[in-house]
């Protein structure tokens, strides 16, 4: 098979079919709820129940004591790490590769990222490099469960014990998934979701912290609503990260049909791996499920074996895209460590938190060579809880075509 891709000038494979591109799926029972709220006149969380109700159905799901819903996941890694009394002088390990806000939250709070390297068969931080990473300002672990692959939480959760360091799980792209029976975000002192449109359930925007720790969980809801206990009575310093009532409402019914949402996500996934099979380990190699977790699919990543491939990443990209799988992308071309914000230290004014008195170092970024090597060849195909089994072929299809073709 040697077929000329779209981008070279052959015909689409999603010829005479709409493009496969990512979209919510919003029933008409959400919509309802959605107007519901609207029509009750009650729109703000401050009083409402549908953030109550979001916050039951989320904690109970999860098996923690509680959740309290926010703005988005940034608001609630910023909440995250104020609840556990993050600021001035700390240190927190986070990975290079991920979203921004894992990181940027940490400088919001005051606090220095010191990135670890990753594993390279699940691209997910490496506890042995977060060993390397801890010096004695570390006070805490910002774990990310990367494309919705759950991270080694055994072997993070024994380090951070035995060396006296808080756990966060950033579980913003991986609500659902699983590790050794536990549902990841319920495992460190707290995790943090978000419900952005390609996440798991959305509300739009918005997100939420889970814990089981009486005290985060008060903090965390002072701190989301200007640190009021009272009538105008402000005890903490906090800010208006609150999540109105209609998009409570929009989360608490996609929360019902999660379980749908997730088997329809590993259905793709794994017509995608079985379709591609012959390839797998020649030009490419995917992370390796393990039998003790569950994937949440936010993402299907591709690591391209560069070395049998005779164009960049961006290229087959491109040539995907030309194929009709618009769902093709790259996410995180820049390991964090990398990026501009980080390397010029980007701060509050005056150089904190970086040269804050508290802080008393200057922070070196190292090469991550493993990170590095992972951010110039994953492809990602956003997953969306409405593609078909034909879509999942077609994906293959143009997966094989152009990676064929490319071949060196
Ligand atoms: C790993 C990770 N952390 C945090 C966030 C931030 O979530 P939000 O976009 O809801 O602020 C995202 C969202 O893209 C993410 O992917």
């Amino acid at each position: 098979m040697n077929e000329l891709p779209a981008i070279e000038g052959g015909k689409p494979i999603r010829d005479g079919k709409s493009p496969l591109r990512y979209r919510p799926w919003i029933t008409d029972e959400d919509i309802e709820l959605v107007v519901d709220a609207l029509k009750s006149g009650q729109l703000s969380a401050i009083g409402g129940r549908w953030n109550t109700a979001l916050e039951q159905e989320l904690s109970k799901y999860l098996g923690v004591k509680y959740a309290v819903t926010v703005s988005n996941g940034t608001a609630a890694l910023h909440v995250a790490l104020k609840a556990l009394g993050i600021g001035p002088g700390d240190e927190v390990i986070t990975t290079p590769l991920t979203f921004a806000a894992s990181a940027t939250t940490i400088l919001h709070s005051n606090a220095i990222p010191i990135f670890a390297d990753i594993d390279r068969e699940t691209l997910n931080i490496s506890p042995a490099s977060i060993e390397e990473a801890i010096t004695d300002r570390t006070k805490a672990i910002i774990v990310v469960h990367l494309a919705g692959y759950p991270a080694e939480m055994d072997e993070i959760m024994k380090i951070a014990k035995e060396r006296g360091l808080y756990v966060i799980e950033d579980t913003a792209q991986a609500l659902g998934a699983i590790y050794r029976g536990s549902f990841v975000g319920s495992i460190g002192d707290v995790g943090t979701l978000s419900f952005y449109p390609t996440k798991t359930i959305t509300t739009g925007e918005g997100g939420a912290v889970v814990t089981n720790n009486d005290d985060v969980a008060r903090r965390a809801r002072l701190l989301r609503s200007h640190g009021e206990t009272g009538k105008y009575y402000y005890e903490l310093l906090g800010y208006n990260y609150r999540m109105t009532e209609f998009q409570a409402a929009l989360g608490y019914s996609q929360l019902k049909r999660i379980e749908e949402i997730i088997r329809r996500k590993e259905m793709f996934s794994k017509v995608l791996m079985e379709e591609l099979e012959y390839i797998e380990n020649d030009l490419v190699q995917f992370p390796r499920l393990k039998p003790y977790i569950r994937h949440a699919w936010h993402l299907f990543q591709i690591i391209l074996n560069l070395e049998k491939i005779r164009v960049g990443r961006d290229r087959v990209v491109n040539a995907l895209r030309a194929e009709g799988i618009e769902a093709a992308t790259v996410v995180y071309p820049i390991p964090l460590h990398k990026e501009p914000v980080i390397l010029n230290m980007a701060d509050h004014g005056k150089g904190c938190p970086w040269s804050c008195p508290y802080y008393g170092r200057k922070v070196t970024y190292k090469p991550l060579p493993n990170a590095e090597w992972a951010a110039e060849r994953i492809v990602s195909i956003l997953i969306g809880p409405l593609y078909t089994e034909e879509d999942a072929v077609d994906t293959a299809k143009a997966i094989k075509r152009v990676l064929t073709y490319y071949r060196r």
